[in-house]
């Protein structure tokens, strides 16, 4: 499963980058919105940090703004992945960018036929938002595990990136079904590598170790 990173946020990117894990980004207006950059500023900033795919978000609601738009980003850098939401606008949207070769991730979808319909137009990516589900009473995972049913059952090639995950639970259960990309916030990302158990073991192993009488070094050695 490949890892992406949900932000606008560059040192978060070269951070994420630096580990060897990181497998691309998503960005979208809200995170964007809180860096205080230019969007232009902010895509290239990211996408010359991280060597893989880089969503970047059309704001227009109609078929020729988010061309527009989508042709402008595109044009940035070779790894910007078009953003675009579910929306009729944005399905015409996709299957005119995929006859183009240019890449897109369907965002903001939250059922199984939305996702559907962004894989027959030829999305590269679809992103079901399993936090924002949970958020209102549903159970986000069983989304995932509808699209990833649906795909399989039509062999299609769009790959499900799980959008809004909020923690390890949501990443465990979707990897599990067998999702292609989940994309966190550094904070989750950094909860993945972390357990209480792991700490106090290394604590533990790292004082008895205090207690081993050590070789001495032989003089004059390196
Ligand atoms: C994904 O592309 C979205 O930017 C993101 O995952 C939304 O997450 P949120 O519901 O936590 O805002």
């Amino acid at each position: 499963m490949k890892f992406f990173l949900d932000t606008a946020d560059v040192e978060e990117v070269r951070e994420a980058v630096a580990w060897g894990l990181l497998d691309g980004v998503t960005t979208n207006p809200s995170l964007v919105a809180k860096t205080g950059k230019t969007f232009r500023e902010v895509l290239c900033d990211i996408a010359e940090a991280v060597p893989g795919p880089v969503s970047a978000e059309v704001t227009a609601t109609d078929m020729a703004g988010m061309l527009d738009q989508a042709h402008e980003y595109a044009d940035l850098a070779s790894n910007i992945v078009i953003k675009i939401p579910l929306i009729v606008e944005g399905l015409k949207t996709v299957k005119k960018l995929s006859e183009e070769g240019i890449k897109t991730n369907v965002t903001l979808c939250f059922s199984s036929t939305q996702a559907l319909l962004a894989a027959k137009a030829g999305a590269t990516y679809v992103s079901p938002f399993v936090g924002r589900l949970d958020d209102i009473g549903h159970e986000g995972i069983e989304l995932i595990r509808e699209i990833r049913t649906i795909f399989d059952n039509y062999d299609f090639g769009t790959q499900i990136l799980v959008a809004s995950a909020r923690g390890p639970i949501h990443v465990r259960d979707v990897a599990i079904i067998g999702a292609d990309v989940v994309t966190l916030p550094f904070k989750v990302f950094e909860m993945l590598a972390k357990h209480p158990l792991t700490d106090s073991g290394l604590e533990k192993f790292l004082d008895d170790w205090k207690k081993v009488p050590q070789d001495k070094k032989p003089e004059g050695g390196a």
